[in-house]
């Protein structure tokens, strides 16, 4: 399983990168908004940094001017993948990107209907957003479970990558459906290999090894 990091603070990559659990990054423009910076600024250096996937959003909603920004954006790096949001000129402009040879991570999913479109039009990566549908009373994960199923059904190359990550759990039951990727922020990386009994177990062996005689 791929872990991204979902982040527009390069201090947060490189945190992340340090301890292994960089294979890529995922932008959107309101993680760009909070690092208050250019964008085209950080993505370059987020790109100089990483070698995996960097997905970069479009903001335009029709389908040339996706693909304008599509197309400047995929000129930039060879990592970069174009984040296209899940509506009907998105789906035209994926079709075109996978036509030419762009990497697409389709955004804002969230139905298994959408992500089976998202498949057909030759996205590289499904982004359904687990988190916003527990915010609403659904349940996120179980749209993984029926994508990642339809997905095999059909030997969809599409990646499963699982975003709007709020806890550990989310991660864990992503990796037993078998999901290609998780994005997380970098608060959920941390919690991840956080254990009561790691931290009490370690007290334990520091203050037992005060008693070894030096
Ligand atoms: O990058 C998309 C995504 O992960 C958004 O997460 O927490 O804003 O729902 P969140």
């Amino acid at each position: 399983m791929k872990f991204f990091i979902d982040t527009a603070e390069v201090k947060e990559i490189k945190e992340a990168a340090s301890m292994g659990l960089v294979d890529g990054v995922t932008t959107n423009p309101s993680l760009v908004a909070k690092s208050g910076r250019k964008f085209k600024d950080v993505l370059l250096e987020i790109c100089d940094l990483v070698k995996g996937p960097v997905s970069a959003e479009v903001v335009s909603t029709n389908y040339d001017g996706m693909m304008k920004e599509a197309r400047e954006y995929a000129a930039l790096r060879n990592n970069i993948v174009v984040k296209i949001p899940l509506i009907a000129e998105g789906l035209k402009a994926v079709r075109t990107c996978h036509e030419e040879g762009i990497k697409t991570n389709v955004t804002l999913c969230f139905s298994a209907t959408q992500a089976l479109l998202a498949a057909k039009a030759g996205a590289s990566y499904i982004s359904p957003f687990v988190g916003r549908l527990d915010d609403v009373s659904t349940n996120g994960m179980q749209l993984i479970s029926e994508i990642v199923q339809i997905y095999d059904n059909y030997n969809f190359e599409t990646e499963v990558l699982v975003a709007s990550v709020r806890s550990p759990m989310h991660v864990h039951e992503a990796a037993m459906l078998g999901a290609h990727v998780a994005t997380c922020p970098l608060s959920v990386l941390l919690q991840l290999c956080k254990h009561p009994l790691t931290d009490l177990g370690l007290a334990k062996f520091l203050s037992d090894w005060e008693k070894v005689p030096k």
